[in-house]
């Protein structure tokens, strides 16, 4: 089995890059379906999922404009705990066709909190494609969650875009962590 260290963590090979742009290949198959005729907008969620978009991008043959954002997280001082402040969403949403595209849906807090801004800017349509979710770990029920690429179990991920402490994006293969 092939393993790799980050920093303190031990990981073991999970899905090889070869494994990834298959699926990435049919995910952009079904989009030109999906969007034929349309223009849609693809808004990547930096940083994790630069290496998704860019892959997925090069399947898509319709038309289309590419966009990315970003979102800080902090620890709030109110109940609710977390708090997500959106960064640089593009302002051409209204009345587009958005294709949300994030690398990971974990607990869908940031997803959800992303969405909620897209739609207050009236898009037309709003869809998300993310690369890996975990369902047992999902607390936020993302209805709009059209296209994913692979249903993972509730363990730490690294590679492909993903990071652990900043470190791991730049593997070409998604890695699991050994142990919690
Ligand atoms: P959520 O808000 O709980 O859905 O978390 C989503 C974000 O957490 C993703 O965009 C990632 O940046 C990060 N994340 C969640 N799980 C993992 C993982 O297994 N590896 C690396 N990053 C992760």
């Amino acid at each position: 089995m092939h393993k790799i260290q980050v920093e303190d963590k031990e990981f073991e090979i999970f899905l090889e890059n070869d494994t990834i742009n298959k699926r990435i290949r049919l995910m952009g198959i079904q989009m030109n379906v999906d969007y034929e005729n349309k223009c849609p907008l693809f808004i990547g969620v930096l940083n994790g999922s630069f290496l998704f978009m860019a892959d997925l991008i090069k399947e898509v043959n319709i038309p289309c404009e590419v966009a990315f954002m970003r979102v800080a997280s902090y620890e709030g001082t109110s109940s609710s705990g977390q708090v997500k402040e959106l960064i640089g969403l593009p302002a051409n949403i209204k009345d587009r066709d958005i294709i949300v595209v994030e690398d990971i849906v974990d607990t869908g807090l940031t997803l959800t909190h992303i969405l909620k801004m897209i739609k207050e800017k009236n898009p037309a349509s709003v869809k998300v494609a993310s690369l890996l979710l975990k369902p047992s770990a999902l607390k936020y029920e993302i209805e709009d969650l059209a296209y994913v690429g692979f249903e993972i179990p509730n363990e730490f991920v690294v590679g492909y875009g993903l990071d652990y402490n900043g470190l791991g994006r730049n593997l070409i293969d998604i890695y699991r962590a050994t142990e919690a």
